[in-house]
């Protein structure tokens, strides 16, 4: 276990449904959630992380069903976050509720110019053994705020561009893990983003997630030290991370796959150390 304890913020899935379709997994899906068993999921995923990190948690809204999904409050690097101004309409309406959280909790924020969209964590993730920010870019983040973010937080912006829907913000097909390793779902990416990745992280740590395990929502996990909390993996994925030197704990989200989101969509870390 880490010596500090790692801070987690999560929202409370009291007012979570599946009421509009911005994303392909949503299709269909209005009328199916079971809501007793996403609160359980959801407090089974609270109480995993909590045993190895601090969950800090939001006041739900009514009205704001993908307010759940924290890691689309904005992203946070240092005592700075930058707070997300969603693509679609629906979920604008959580950004004052998020801004104001980090505001009241002593982050720094940055104006972003209105006009360009972007998602928070749900399009930044810190290397975990670089010092650089990958950034996707394609369907809810524009590049225009790529350049803003590496300005504010000064750290260097590695833009990938997103080109398949159902992969639409770069967490539901990558995650950087402790020790500088990666898992990913490159058939998720565009040629050039491909070769951005492969030339910054050697192949002896590049952890391929085939179709199956991506639509599993495998990539979309929680890294606590040697811990990978996610929806489901396959056998071949886990002996892969195993062998990487992490352990596997599976946590069924099924309820919030049907929004297009899991474990990681779930949390935003509140606790990203300044790189030296
Ligand atoms: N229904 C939500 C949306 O489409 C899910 C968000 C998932 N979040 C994420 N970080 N991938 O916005």
């Amino acid at each position: 276990m880490p010596e500090l304890r790692d801070k987690i913020l999560m929202c409370p899935p009291t007012h979570f449904s599946v009421d509009y379709v911005i994303n392909p997994w949503m299709a269909g899906q209005k009328g199916s959630l079971n809501e007793g068993r996403a609160q359980k999921q959801w407090e089974t995923l609270r109480d995993a992380l909590g045993e190895h990190a601090e969950i800090v948690l939001i006041d739900p809204q009514p009205d704001l069903p993908d307010m759940v999904f924290t890691a689309n409050a904005g992203v946070v690097y240092g005592d700075k976050a930058i707070a997300s101004h969603f693509m679609p309409h629906e979920r604008r309406p959580e950004e004052p509720h998020f801004k104001k959280w980090f505001r009241d909790n002593g982050f720094e924020l940055l104006n972003l110019d209105e006009k360009i969209g972007f998602e928070g964590a749900g399009d930044c993730l810190l290397d975990r053994g670089g010092k650089w920010l990958w950034t996707g870019y394609g369907f809810r983040t524009e590049i225009e705020a790529h350049a803003e973010i590496q300005k504010f937080f000064d750290i260097e912006v590695v833009s990938i561009r997103l080109t398949d829907s159902r992969f639409y913000h770069i967490d539901t097909c990558f995650c950087p893990l402790n020790g500088g390793f990666l898992m990913y779902h490159p058939p998720a990416f565009d040629f050039d983003s491909r070769i951005a990745i492969e030339s910054r992280i050697p192949s002896h740590k590049r952890i391929v997630v085939d179709t199956m395990d991506a639509g599993n929502f495998a990539c979309n996990a929680v890294n606590i030290g040697d811990m990978v909390f996610l929806n489901k993996a396959s056998d071949p994925l886990k002996a892969r991370l195993m062998l990487a030197g992490f352990k596997v704990r599976e946590i069924n989200l099924s309820e919030f796959l049907k929004a297009g989101g899991s474990a990681k969509c779930l949390t935003l870390k509140l606790t990203e150390p300044v790189k030296a």
